[in-house]
């Protein structure tokens, strides 16, 4: 791989990039504690929907239930795209995100990645990607969106025993290295199809179930202190999970962490 290949700072990320709105504006670190701080500060100042603030590293870098998001430098994508959307495009900006990730995988390495519901993007039943939504709503009016999307791109997840068993790379997966600023172009002319169509109003649940491996499955879903075990029988149009009941009852699930049962 060439050195310009591994470069993500502003210059080569815009020597080819499609888009028009979003990464249009870059903020670019070697190191922060976490993207999504940053992207919310910079979205309080003012900074423009599809503003992406993009890390090599990140010494605080967190996922989703409070937990860490682990990366070493250089390793992977650390990336938030800031975003102003209308309350009613809330509830389909994981499909987005989750989407553009499966789609742009799949384009620039050929793998065939599937998202768990609702966040989570999984390759071979290991997780290579996640999402991290985090809004600041104020009387039913949406300030801002932050995007948080970590990709494992060349990380060895057998260099940390806490997520061995569970994670993957694309490097891994394909067992060479994946250029970061092919893949980043990639996943930010995705994001921008997805998010133009949802602005227009076209559904997009019907490409989100295609890619959703957690259906037909026997599923246990966390959310806190409650556990639900079903079947995950459906999504409805607004991504929530449809899990049947043991009883026969059909409950809608709206957030949650699911495993599969064994
Ligand atoms: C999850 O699966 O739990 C979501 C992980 C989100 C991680 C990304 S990495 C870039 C951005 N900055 C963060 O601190 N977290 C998100």
């Amino acid at each position: 791989m060439k050195q310009s290949e591994s470069d993500l700072s502003t210059a080569s990320l815009h020597r080819e990039l499609g888009t028009k709105l979003i990464g249009q504006n870059v903020l670019y670190y070697p190191v922060i504690p976490s993207t999504m701080d940053v992207a919310k500060q910079a979205a309080k100042e003012g900074a423009a929907e599809g503003t992406i603030v993009i890390a090599d590293h990140q010494t605080t870098g967190r996922g989703r239930f409070g937990r860490n998001w682990w990366a070493p430098p250089n390793s992977s994508i650390l990336l938030s795209i800031v975003l102003h959307p209308r309350l009613e495009q809330l509830r389909h900006l994981n499909m987005v995100a989750t989407l553009a990730v499966a789609q742009s995988i799949e384009k620039v390495t050929g793998l065939k990645p599937v998202i768990k519901w609702p966040n989570d993007v999984l390759i071979g039943g290991k997780k290579v990607g996640g999402i991290l939504v985090e809004s600041e709503v104020e009387e039913e009016r949406v300030n801002s969106t932050v995007i948080g999307i970590g990709l494992n791109v060349n990380l060895d997840p057998f260099s940390n025993p806490e997520i061995a068993e569970t994670a993957t790379s694309l490097r891994e997966e394909l067992g060479e290295e994946v250029s970061r600023l092919e893949m980043l172009r990639s996943l930010l002319g995705a994001f921008e199809e997805l998010y133009e169509a949802l602005r227009k109003g076209e559904p997009i649940d019907k490409l989100w179930r295609r890619y959703l491996g957690t259906l037909g499955k026997q599923i246990t879903v966390k959310c806190g202190e409650q556990v639900w075990q079903g079947y995950a029988e459906s999504v409805d149009d607004e991504g929530n999970l449809l899990l049947r009941c043991p009883d026969g009852s059909l409950l809608t699930i709206v957030a949650g962490e699911v495993t599969l049962q064994v």
